[in-house]
């Protein structure tokens, strides 16, 4: 997981807040443990180091067809998935060019900074967005779903994260749906950026009608590729979309999927590492990675709780990341992220918006394991005590490793 650097090569970049203390004299390890981007195996490392394959040769089909197999395991659904070289936030926005037309109607979750993205996507093009406002550290309820349907009952569509990642909170996806077809016709659009492969969520099952993600987050690659797949209803529906397209027309892609292809010139090297992660995840099934991220994000939050400290979603914790509240003894939750970066060479993730200084977040979903969390716990204790929080030595590291004797396997 960790990367080797020699400390000279990151040290100018580094702030000089607090007296320097190596964690190694001569190499430094970079340790993300950030919401993604999200560690790579080293099996994966060496397949994007090779010479990437050339996109219209029988070679790279081969691949394409595999990982196109691997993704509707992952996805659960016997629809295509259709693979994008973009960021997560392409698959945001491939799904609103291709499912609706200016002046529809969508009701948007905003819960935080993902979800205000998915409203700001569709009123750049147009529709005209509904909201309902989630305090940051909630999930959504169903009656406020049911609500905002009866009074609109125009609403084409329900588009809300699976984990809000900002800030740490699991909105109820399978409720949600059920709540969206109990009261119109809408099409239910999940962002599953940090919930694919974390969490259970069987889209055909569920009758989830888009449901996005990225590369660079369970699915333990550097970011570039995003996901979407949709429903036999989602489908009928692009049928009457009328927004422009041209980089992210689905036509495109399912033309060239019939002959084995993409439509442009893909990221063929991380396709060719997303080969490697699927035959892996297929292999190891997905009743054991939904169980082991839960155990990661309960060995954390024990952890976290243990040193003090108070969870930011403590009702509905996302199993891809926890947000922490920065505690009262210290003045700025800036000084948290730039200690263990500067210390410890890790990154984790701060408060976004008005949660700047007062919450940070560490990421624990992809290639993480029972010692990866142990050693963001430790770090983080020394760093809290650096900083003048006072907690018993041991007490994050000591819960979490009582938490893992005790979880079942
Ligand atoms: C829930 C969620 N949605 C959307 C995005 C945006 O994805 P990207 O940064 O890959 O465009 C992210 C990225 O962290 C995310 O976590």
């Amino acid at each position: 997981m960790p990367y080797f650097v020699t400390p000279n090569l990151t040290v100018q970049g580094l702030s000089n807040n607090f007296a320097r203390v190596k964690s190694h004299p001569v190499f430094e390890k970079l340790r993300i443990f950030a919401p993604g981007p999200t560690p790579v195996p080293e099996e994966v490392l060496a397949v994007l180091s090779r010479s990437p394959l050339h996109h219209r040769t029988k070679e790279f089909s081969q691949v394409l067809g595999n990982v196109r197999e691997g993704l509707k395991y992952l996805f659960q659904t016997e629809q295509p998935v259709y693979l994008l070289a973009a960021s997560g936030s392409g698959a945001m926005e491939a799904t609103i060019v291709n499912l609706f037309s200016q002046g529809d109607e969508v009701l948007a979750v905003n819960g935080g900074k993902f979800g205000e993205r998915w409203g700001k996507i569709a009123a750049r093009y147009g529709l005209q967005v509904h909201t309902i406002e989630v305090p940051w550290g909630q999930a959504v309820s169903t009656d406020s779903i049911a609500s905002a349907l009866k009074a609109h009952p125009k609403i084409k569509g329900v588009l809300f994260q699976a984990s809000e990642t900002s800030t740490g909170a699991f909105h109820p996806v399978k409720e949600v749906a059920e709540t969206v077809r109990a009261h119109s016709d809408a099409l239910v659009v999940v962002d599953a950026i940090t919930a694919l492969g974390v969490v259970n969520l069987p889209m055909d099952e569920w009758k989830l009608d888009a449901v996005v993600s990225g590369s660079q987050k369970a699915l333990m690659l550097p970011p570039g590729l995003a996901f979407l797949a949709l429903s036999q209803k989602a489908h009928a529906a692009r049928k009457e979309s009328k927004l422009p397209k041209f980089y992210f027309d689905l036509n495109a892609e399912d033309k060239a999927m019939g002959t084995g292809q993409t439509a442009w010139t893909t990221a063929v090297s991380l396709i060719s590492g997303l080969e490697i992660i699927l035959q892996n995840i297929q292999k190891a099934g997905l009743p054991a990675l939904f169980a082991f991220h839960e155990r990661l994000a309960g060995a954390t939050r024990a952890g976290v709780k243990a040193m003090g400290l108070k969870l930011f979603a403590p009702d509905a914790p996302s199993a891809a990341v926890t947000a922490v509240e920065v505690p009262p003894s210290i003045d700025d939750g800036k000084k948290i992220v730039s200690y263990l970066r500067d210390r410890f060479a890790i990154t984790i993730a701060g408060g976004q918006d008005q949660y700047k200084g007062k919450i940070f977040r560490i990421g624990h979903l992809g290639f993480y394991d029972e010692l990866d969390i142990l050693t963001i716990l430790g770090a983080l204790e020394i760093c809290l005590r650096a900083l003048g929080h006072e907690c018993t030595p041991g007490a994050g590291v000591g819960a979490a490793s009582t938490f893992f004797l005790e979880a079942k396997a």
